[in-house]
């Protein structure tokens, strides 16, 4: 049996997790900035990195403390090295740097976008192999897993990232960030026809979510106030969706993969959930929403898995030049 403190500081959200074997949560902690940036429109990296250094020593004490487990009781420590922002990155990596020399524990740093995908372990058997949709702030992806936590890159956005679109619409609709909660509860309601935004043809299985944004940003131009928000949401979330969906299926076909797996703050939403268990030939598995969007528990089990198949290799060495990224060097630029 293998614990885990897990901690997370990509973004706007400071969390720390305890999973045994990269599957049991005992406990998923997490301070949200989100009411902070708000007042933004989005994220303000610097103030994002003094919150975590605020939040960060609390929320590990306290992700003990609902454990009920203590320093000794942890067997390896894992943290976020990327892609995020640097500075809200270095926070939780010096931290989790620090505690490792200090409690004398292994250290694992693992990629977010893998942890994303790891979320879909948690508390569940799920076991590749397995085609996986990742949605989330700042990216979009198509991974074809035929291990725990490694996986080839399909396709991806060439543009916006599907959250950012989401993020970047509701800003013009006069909604508050992030967008895509707002987003979904708006569309509920409204008449997903009334606006044929387009869905961009793009080669292979590759998306462009920036085309969308546009026409939305166009067809504004023209309306006259009061907007008809409902079906504006409606329209723009089935022409994003719509695009996923096609992507995601047609890439299952591709690789034969007997499950699809969604993940990141987008598989949240109700409307790509509902269109993929409709559509999909294989089943799908999505994580419960605390685990789709930034959390910790998804770092632990990430680690845990990635030692699993490295064994010792995996563990950062001080002199090895310990650091961060932004972006993964596959990602477009
Ligand atoms: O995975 P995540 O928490 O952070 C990143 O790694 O980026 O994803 C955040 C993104 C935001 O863009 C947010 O608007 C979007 O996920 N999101 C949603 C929903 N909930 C969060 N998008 C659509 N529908 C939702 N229900
Ligand atoms: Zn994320």
């Amino acid at each position: 049996m293998a614990t885990y403190l897990g901690i997370e500081t990509s973004c706007d959200e400071t969390a720390a997790s305890i999973v045994v074997d990269g599957r049991n949560v005992l406990s998923n902690c997490l301070v949200s900035q989100i009411e902070l940036h708000r007042q933004f429109g989005g994220v303000v990296p610097e103030i994002a990195a003094r919150e975590h250094l605020e939040s960060i020593n609390e929320i590990i004490d306290r992700s003990l403390r609902q454990a009920g487990i203590s320093n000794k009781d942890i067997d390896a420590i894992a943290c976020t090295a990327g892609p995020g922002l640097v500075g809200t990155l270095l926070v939780g990596f010096s931290v989790a740097t620090s505690l490792s020399f200090a409690w004398e524990k292994p250290l694992i740093a693992v990629d977010h976008l893998t942890a994303h995908v790891c979320a879909n372990y948690l508390n569940t058997d799920l076991e590749p192999p397995f085609l996986a949709l990742l949605v989330s702030g700042g990216h979009s992806q198509l991974m074809h897993f035929t291990d725990f936590v490694e996986a080839k890159i399909i396709g991806q956005t060439i543009d916006d990232a599907a959250g950012e679109a989401y993020d970047k619409v509701a800003r013009l609709l006069g909604l508050p960030y992030p967008g895509g909660p707002a987003i979904d509860k708006l569309a509920k309601s409204g008449d997903k026809t009334r606006f044929p935004f387009p869905q961009a043809t793009v080669d292979g299985f590759d998306f462009s979510f920036s085309g969308v944004k546009t026409a939305v940003l166009r067809c504004l131009e023209k309306l006259e106030k009061p907007w008809p928000t409902e079906d504006l949401a409606a329209s723009f979330q089935a022409a994003v969706i719509g695009a996923l969906v096609k992507k995601t299926l047609q890439a299952q076909k591709y690789t034969n993969a007997p499950k699809i797996v969604l993940a990141g703050g987008v598989a949240a939403n109700s409307y790509l959930k509902e269109q993929m268990l409709s559509l999909s030939p294989v089943p799908v598995i999505f994580p419960v929403p605390e685990f789709c969007t930034d959390n910790a528990a998804m770092v632990a089990s990430a680690a845990h898995f990635k030692q699993l198949k490295e064994g010792a290799s995996c563990i950062a060495k001080s002199d090895a030049g310990l650091t961060v990224y932004s972006r993964r060097h596959s990602d477009k630029s």
